[in-house]
């Protein structure tokens, strides 16, 4: 259990962070050891290391593609390749036509400054490509997406003789380029480091996400909860449990005016019998009373609108009445520069689910998914993965009239108790990367040294050990 005493002694030090003797101690740890903050948080000045002095092969323009955490994914491969291939990158461009049509730049939601600096040791970052490759100055740089889920060896092979020959590369497309599995061990550690240390938000964004932590904590212990119930991905995933018919049409309606949702026609029922729906508000909360939360239980819904608004929220809410979110915790002032920013307020979100006592997600996207792996690097905070195939046949059953509310209730928990996360390793499934755990929902390689790793993750992958 080495990591979880380093984070504890870590956080003894944090706070008493005054002395310069304990300043010195962090700085050496800072350097050689993997860290735990609080929610997150560097509360330490920070230090950087001197500029890695390389030979640029080029430029790499990155244009990420998809929401906040789809990108911040993808901004952790792209310093990575650039690192494997000795580039320069250029701070990467966000996705402004996205479903959330954030017009946001990099530097509106992260410290593109620590950015930089933290990074420097690494790999150069530059605000922009020098004027001389502009076509401006009769320059083409040659525009791709790189393959999907690729190891080093493409990297090495495929894209760098295409950077020596036109000195700057674009990516257009950035989500899923690195493989989960098999890359070497330092490219996989740069991985975190960039995801856990390198990528902070603005010091906006930063403190008010802290205010809102502070405000929840103030009341006591809270559960975050993902609910994935907001029409973009009702209209994506087809699912229309809980929707009125006039609903369930404009939620098609949206899909069909989305040419790069591919699927149009997709059966509700079945999709929710596979466990492909996100949980309703409604079975959410039936969900959370049989996991044995109380009417006490501080929640925080942490997702944008929900779809149906209010009304689609009251059993929710009636069974859990002190459920709270960003728009009532905060003034509308507060909240004002964000709201037209819908990645500056998932970012809240994040923050706050990195934070809580317990995270429970009703689906398993890609803020699902980086929440997780970020609570397994803060000490394995407490997460519940839901298995969303059998919770719905229990719902069904105990709406029907089958299983009474105790049956329905053990027979909840009973699924769920080993789907609280614990240290595993991925599970690997060889040519189907999409169906493999993620790496930034477990990066397993970043949680423990070498030499204790079978001793802190165990002999199990994830998959043998929720079956
Ligand atoms: C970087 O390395 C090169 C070659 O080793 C050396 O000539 C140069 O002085 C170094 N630059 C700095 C700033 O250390
Ligand atoms: C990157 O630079 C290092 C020296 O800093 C060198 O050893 C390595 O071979 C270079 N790799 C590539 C792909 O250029
Ligand atoms: C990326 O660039 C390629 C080659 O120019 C182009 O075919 C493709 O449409 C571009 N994709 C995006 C998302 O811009
Ligand atoms: C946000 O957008 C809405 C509608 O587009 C607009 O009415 C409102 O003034 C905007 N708010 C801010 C703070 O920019
Ligand atoms: C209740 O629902 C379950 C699950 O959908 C189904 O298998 C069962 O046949 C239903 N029972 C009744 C009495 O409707
Ligand atoms: C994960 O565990 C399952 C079940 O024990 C096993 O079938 C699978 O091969 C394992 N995968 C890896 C990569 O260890």
């Amino acid at each position: 259990m080495e990591v979880r005493s380093e984070g504890i002694r870590l956080r003894f030090w944090f706070v008493r962070l005054c002395s310069s003797i304990v300043l010195w101690i962090c700085l050496v740890q800072l350097v050689t050891l993997p860290k735990q903050h609080e929610n997150g948080v560097d509360h330490l000045p920070p230090v950087f290391l001197p500029p890695r002095n390389y030979t640029s092969n080029g430029f790499l323009r990155v244009s990420c593609n998809g929401g906040l955490n789809q990108m911040r994914a993808a901004i952790c491969d792209m310093v990575t390749i650039a690192r494997l291939l000795n580039l320069t990158l250029v701070v990467p461009e966000l996705d402004k036509t996205s479903f959330w049509a954030d017009p946001s730049n990099f530097e509106d939601i992260f410290d593109v400054k620590h950015f930089i600096d933290s990074l420097r040791d690494q790999v150069r970052i530059v605000k922009r490509v020098p004027k001389k490759f502009s076509s401006k100055y009769g320059h083409t740089s040659l525009e791709m997406p790189p393959v999907s889920w690729s190891n080093e060896k493409y990297y090495l092979e495929q894209i760098l003789p295409l950077l020596r020959k036109h000195k700057v590369l674009h990516f257009n497309k950035t989500d899923t380029r690195l493989a989960n599995n098999g890359l070497p061990l330092d490219l996989q550690k740069l991985r975190c480091r960039v995801n856990y240390q390198a990528i902070k938000f603005t010091p906006q964004i930063e403190n008010l996400g802290r205010r809102l932590i502070q405000m929840l904590h103030e009341k006591g212990p809270f559960v975050a909860l993902h609910l994935r119930y907001e029409m973009d991905m009702l209209a994506f995933s087809g699912c229309t449990q809980g929707c009125m018919e006039k609903e369930a049409e404009e939620l098609k309606r949206m899909r069909y005016a989305f040419p790069w949702w591919r699927e149009k026609e997709i059966v509700s029922d079945e999709r929710r019998s596979q466990g492909l729906c996100p949980l309703t508000p409604d079975e959410a909360a039936l969900v959370l009373q049989a996991l044995g939360f109380g009417r006490k239980t501080q929640i925080y819904i942490a997702a944008g609108e929900i779809y149906g608004g209010e009304r689609r929220l009251a059993q929710l809410r009636a069974a859990f009445p002190k459920i709270v979110k960003k728009e009532t915790l905060l003034d509308r002032d507060d909240l004002q520069y964000f709201q037209n920013h819908s990645s500056q307020m998932a970012a809240l979100d994040f923050m706050v689910s990195v934070a809580s006592n317990t995270f429970i997600p009703t689906y398993d996207g890609n803020m699902a998914r980086l929440v997780e792996g970020h609570r397994r690097y803060s000490n394995f905070r407490k997460t519940i993965l839901l298995d969303r195939k059998k919770l719905v046949e229990l719902v069904d059953m105990h709406q029907n009239g089958t299983l009474k509310w105790n049956e329905f209730a053990d027979g909840v928990k009973q699924v769920h108790e080993k789907r609280t996360v614990r240290p595993t390793r991925r599970t690997v499934i060889i040519d189907r990367p999409k169906e493999e755990d993620y790496f930034y929902a477990n990066p397993h390689e970043c949680l423990c040294e070498e030499t204790n790793c079978d001793e802190f993750l165990g002999h199990h992958n994830s998959s043998s050990q929720v079956a």
